[in-house]
C-alpha cells in the first residue's frame, strides 16, 4: 500500500483498552502505582503518535466503573495520577490543537479530579485537532442504561412514542453521542496485555469495530507498536454485514 491509500484507509477512530500496569509493576518489583505511572508515560507517548499519524479520535479506557472493587489506595492513586498528568501536559495538548473529552459518569470521581477535568474540559474547548476521549468511570452497560433512561423520559413525557425511537436516538444519547459532539464509532479497538475480551468498553459502539490484541503490558506498549497496529488494520477489509 503507497502512502496515499494509507491515509486514506487511516481508522478516524481508534479506542485503547490500557490493560497490564499491575503485572508490568509485579514484573519489575515496583508498586502498581508505579506501574500506573508508567501507564501515563506510555499512554502521553501514544497521543504523540497518533496526533503525528493524523488520527482524528484517540479514546482510552482509563477508569471502569468497576474498578472502584480495587483497594481504596490504589484506586486514589490512580485519580491522583491523573489530577498530576493533566496539570502537567494540559498546557502541551493545547498548545497541540488537542480536544480533551471524558466519557463516562466523570462527576462521581474524587473532586481534586473533576477539578482538572472541568480546566481540561474548559481549556480545550475550541481546539479542532486530536479528539482526545478518556474513558473515566466509564461502564458500556451504565452508558446504556443512561441512554435508555434518557428516551425513557422523552417517551413518558409525550414527546415522543415507542415506535419514534430508533438506533440514531440511542446512538445520540450515549456518552460519545450530543453530549460530546457525536463521536464516530470506534473503527479499531486495542487491548493490550494478552487480555481478549471488552470488559464493558464502548459495546454499543463497538458492533462493527476491528479488534487487535497484543500481549505488550501496556506501560511497555510503544508508539511504533501502536502504528503499526494501525497500519496492519488499514489493510483489512471491513464488510459490515455485506459480501
Ligand atoms: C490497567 O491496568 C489500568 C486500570 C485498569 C486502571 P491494570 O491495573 O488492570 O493491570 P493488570 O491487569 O492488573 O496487570
Ligand atoms: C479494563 O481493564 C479497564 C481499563 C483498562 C481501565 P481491567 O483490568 O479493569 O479489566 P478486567 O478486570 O481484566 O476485565
Ligand atoms: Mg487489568
Amino acid at each position: 500500500m503507497d502512502k496515499k491509500e494509507l491515509t486514506e484507509k487511516m481508522p478516524a477512530h481508534v479506542a485503547v483498552i490500557m490493560d497490564g500496569n499491575g503485572r508490568w509493576a509485579e514484573r519489575n518489583g515496583v508498586s502498581r502505582l508505579s506501574g500506573h505511572n508508567a501507564g501515563m508515560l506510555a499512554m502521553k507517548e501514544i497521543i504523540k503518535r497518533a496526533d503525528v499519524m493524523g488520527i482524528k479520535y484517540l479514546t482510552v479506557y482509563a477508569f471502569s466503573t468497576e474498578n472502584w472493587k480495587r483497594s481504596q489506595e490504589e484506586v486514589g492513586g490512580i485519580f491522583n495520577l491523573l489530577v498530576k498528568y493533566v496539570g502537567s501536559e494540559l498546557t502541551e495538548l493545547h498548545e497541540n490543537n488537542v480536544r480533551v473529552r471524558i466519557l463516562g459518569d466523570w462527576r462521581q470521581v474524587p473532586k481534586a479530579a473533576v477539578t482538572s477535568i472541568e480546566k481540561a474540559l474548559d481549556t480545550t474547548k475550541n481546539n479542532d485537532g486530536l479528539q482526545f476521549n478518556i474513558a473515566l468511570n466509564y461502564g458500556g452497560r451504565q452508558e446504556i442504561l443512561h441512554a435508555v433512561r434518557t428516551i425513557c423520559s422523552r417517551v413518558s413525557s409525550g414527546e415522543i412514542g415507542i415506535s419514534d425511537v430508533t438506533e440514531t436516538m440511542i446512538s445520540d444519547a450515549l456518552y460519545t453521542g450530543e453530549e460530546n459532539g457525536k463521536i464516530p464509532d470506534p473503527d479499531l479497538i486495542i487491548r493490550t496485555s494478552g487480555e481478549e475480551r471488552l470488559s464493558n468498553f464502548l459495546l454499543w459502539q463497538c458492533a462493527y469495530s476491528e479488534l487487535a490484541f497484543t500481549d505488550s503490558l501496556w506501560p511497555d506498549f510503544t508508539p511504533d507498536e501502536f502504528e503499526n497496529i494501525v497500519h496492519a488494520f488499514a489493510g483489512r477489509k471491513r464488510r459490515f454485514g455485506g459480501r
